[in-house]
């Protein structure tokens, strides 16, 4: 039995600098997909998977984040006042309820692996779930639900994985796996950004991870890596060595919501398939394209 995975780490601190001028003074885990912001959407995947704690690394702009998971009780009192009951239990339904969230500072961006130690005192000595709200991965069950059946069964760490065709891969974090079991795999290797020549499969790590807590030795102990951040890939092949590390090929589809295309393709794709939406929009969008 293994222990269960009760937190989730959201790191928001970066500075999006792909999105400006909109994230200015707006944070980019913010940006709607169609009416919702992508850390939403990353939260009410943990939420599905049975994450209970929601614990956000955030920097300097980032308090709306913090803003957007309280109670807004003006607005919730005005929607009352007004008989908008609708948007009412929609406020209600996607908010965390009271002392489930928590929120820690990375008081400079110097990459992921440190914003992901900066949680290491909300975490403690347990294994959590790390998602990183810009990649925005459609699935039915959700990724993290599906990584945590796969963690159930093995343990370890679980890393979320999906091909890309070979020429892809330098601009990704890529594993090389040995055994597989249904869509799961043993990783026994990590390579960062790796030339195609070199990496070692087309499995790319996809923004989902189930840790257990020594990541943070391996974080608190590594040098700066590739662009002179502290990479979490870095101190994951350091814990390789001492722990289990698997891969899942989940079933779903990602869009890089961190660039320009993956953002507008996410909100075509979400907005398609909104019922009260998607036949409007269809119509609309094909309406488009056959003008130009
Ligand atoms: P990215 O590298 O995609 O985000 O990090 P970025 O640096 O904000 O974006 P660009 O490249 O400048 O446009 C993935 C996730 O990790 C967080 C980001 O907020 C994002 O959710 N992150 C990144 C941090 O929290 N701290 C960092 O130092 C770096």
């Amino acid at each position: 039995m293994q222990q269960k995975i009760k937190k989730a780490v959201f790191p928001v601190a970066g500075l999006g600098t792909r999105f400006l001028p909109a994230t200015k003074a707006m944070p980019k885990e913010m940006l709607t997909i169609v009416d919702r912001p992508v850390i939403q959407l990353a939260v009410d995947e943990a939420r599905e998977a049975g994450i209970e704690h929601f614990v956000f690394v955030t920097g300097r702009n980032k308090g709306v984040i913090e803003d957007h998971f309280d109670k807004q009780f003006e607005l919730e009192e005005t929607l009352r006042a007004r008989g908008k009951t609708e948007q009412l239990k929609l406020l209600e339904a996607e908010r965390p309820s009271a002392g489930q969230t928590s929120f820690t500072r990375q008081q400079e961006p110097l990459g992921l692996g440190h914003a992901v130690w900066c949680a290491r005192e909300l975490i403690g000595p347990e294994p959590f779930a790390l998602l990183l709200p810009d990649v925005l991965i459609h699935a039915r069950p959700g990724c993290l639900k599906q990584m945590i059946s796969t963690y159930e069964e093995k343990g370890g760490n679980v890393i979320a994985v999906e091909e890309v065709p070979p020429d892809q891969v330098s601009n990704y974090g890529v594993v090389g796996v040995s055994e597989q079991a249904g869509s799961s795999f043993t990783i026994n290797t990590m390579v960062e950004k790796p030339k195609p020549e070199d990496a070692p499969s087309n499995l790319i790590i996809t923004g989902r991870y189930i840790l257990q807590p020594e990541i943070f030795h391996h974080i608190a102990n590594q040098d700066p890596g590739s662009g002179g951040e502290i990479q979490i890939t870095d101190a994951m092949k350091g814990l390789m060595a001492e722990q289990p590390f698997h891969a899942l090929k989940f079933d779903g589809t990602t869009y890089d919501c961190g660039n320009k295309i993956g953002y507008l393709m996410a909100n075509v794709a979400y907005g398609l398939e909104r019922e009260d939406l998607g036949d409007e929009f269809r119509t609309a969008l094909n309406a488009m394209l056959d003008d130009v």
